[in-house]
């Protein structure tokens, strides 16, 4: 079936720019890599499997999208309105408007409703090379709208050629039914939602949003108590617009990641860097809700916390479905190198989802999952903006996108 050479192609397998081969090839036999390396090193024994010539194009594993809410109902142009006359993010959620206004559509929304809404925002990540996402819930708030969003997400995967991990954000925002009482919300989380839909099946990891306007660090460790009672790996929305110590919480528990980042300070990076926390930048929202203060990207670099990229694609602070954008945005607003923002969407993205053995790397024995880009250098994955670069994504050994 997907057995076959790729050849005439420049590999860099790791997702490390300084690690590269020129004229490789890579061997694939029942999706899986069967070898990979220089060209005219390729084996005797596959030397008669049928061969693809990639036109001497550059071949990367398959991107890992590690923060999305790609499931949702409706859209917030209305907000981004208002804030471009001043109001801030903050501003509007304590009015009533930001998160909780999608938890109203997405409420509204029927499972299939949701699953049409949301299947255009996965087709044009796989599109641009994307063959791993995670994708939140959190826009339902209740049993039933969380399991709605979790569900889609897994029929997202099925229907799709990608690897979709779910992650169980039930405190996300406080839901209106709730007001007043974020304490009891906390323990609709803890003691009925989280059970249950990991009982279900539907549940990969566990967010919380820690932050003024989400949820107090005392109430986010409850939320990681019982998602750790289960054995759930843990994820963090911290130091996002304010530096609550979230980070640094998130590491105590072990967290896989801490995601945003842009208040976090030298303890915190320490404190992640000895947990294995994957620090997760997400330029994408710093963009879009103009924000000025950058990630500690020194401190993360001097103290070796690896540093993951996501587009953490949702309706109100980061209406985007390019991951390709957001490399160019981490170099230009954050300025990372460009071996840093590959890293970022392969390797330590995929650490980020605690499948560092399954994706953001090709080595031999994994499945065959990789993009196909038609640049002359790997610095134009991050150079150009809006352009359509990803010529074919391949999955366990098959092209599943073609330009
Ligand atoms: O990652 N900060 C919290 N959650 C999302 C925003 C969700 C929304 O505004 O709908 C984020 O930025
Ligand atoms: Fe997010």
């Amino acid at each position: 079936m997907s057995d076959a050479v790729w050849y005439h192609l420049n590999l860099c397998a790791r997702g490390d720019v300084d690690d590269t081969v020129a004229d490789a090839a890579i061997a694939v036999r029942d999706g899986r890599i069967a070898w990979l390396g220089a060209f005219a090193a390729l084996p005797h024994e596959f030397a008669s499997l049928p061969r693809h010539d990639l036109g001497g194009a550059w071949v990367t594993p398959g991107l890992v999208d590690c923060h999305t809410h790609l499931v949702y109902g409706g859209q917030r142009a209305d907000e981004f309105a208002q804030r471009l006359a001043g109001a801030s993010y903050e501003d509007i959620a304590r009015a009533g408007g930001g998160i909780v206004s999608t938890v109203r559509a997405t409420r509204a929304a029927s499972e299939e409703d949701l699953l049409r809404q949301s299947a255009p925002r996965l087709e044009a990540l796989l599109a641009e090379g994307v063959t791993a996402v995670e994708i939140k819930s959190g826009y339902g708030l209740d049993l039933d709208g969380e399991r709605k969003m979790l569900r889609v997400a897994r029929r997202l995967g099925e229907r799709y050629p990608v690897a979709v991990h779910t992650t169980f954000l039930g405190a996300h925002a406080l839901p209106p039914e709730f007001f007043g009482r974020s304490d009891d919300y906390i323990s609709e989380v803890c003691d009925r939602m989280l059970p249950t839909l990991a009982d279900e099946g539907l549940i990969d990891a566990v967010d919380v949003f820690c932050e003024n306007i989400g949820f107090s660090l005392a109430q986010s460790e409850r939320v990681f108590e019982a998602a750790s009672r289960r054995g759930l790996p843990l994820k963090m929305h911290a130091e996002q617009l304010s530096n609550g110590g979230g980070a640094r919480l998130a590491a105590r528990w072990g967290a896989l990641s801490a995601d945003h980042l842009e208040w976090l300070d030298e303890e915190g990076v320490m404190a992640m860097r000895a947990a294995g926390t994957v620090a997760v930048l997400l330029p994408g929202a710093y963009y879009f809700i103009r924000e000025t203060r950058v990630p500690p990207l020194d401190l993360l670099r001097r103290h070796g916390v690896p540093v993951a990229l996501s587009t953490d694609s949702n309706p109100g602070t980061s209406p985007t479905t390019s991951l390709l954008l957001m490399l160019n945005m981490a170099c230009t607003l954050f300025r990372m190198t460009v071996g840093e923002a590959l890293a970022g969407v392969t390797r330590h993205a995929a650490q980020a989802l605690g499948e560092s053995r399954r994706h953001g790397c090709l080595e031999i024995g994994r499945d065959a999952d990789f993009a196909v880009w038609g640049i002359d250098t790997l610095a134009e994955l991050a150079y150009w903006s809006g352009r359509p670069l990803c010529r074919r994504v391949v999955r366990h050994g098959e092209t599943v996108f073609l330009r």
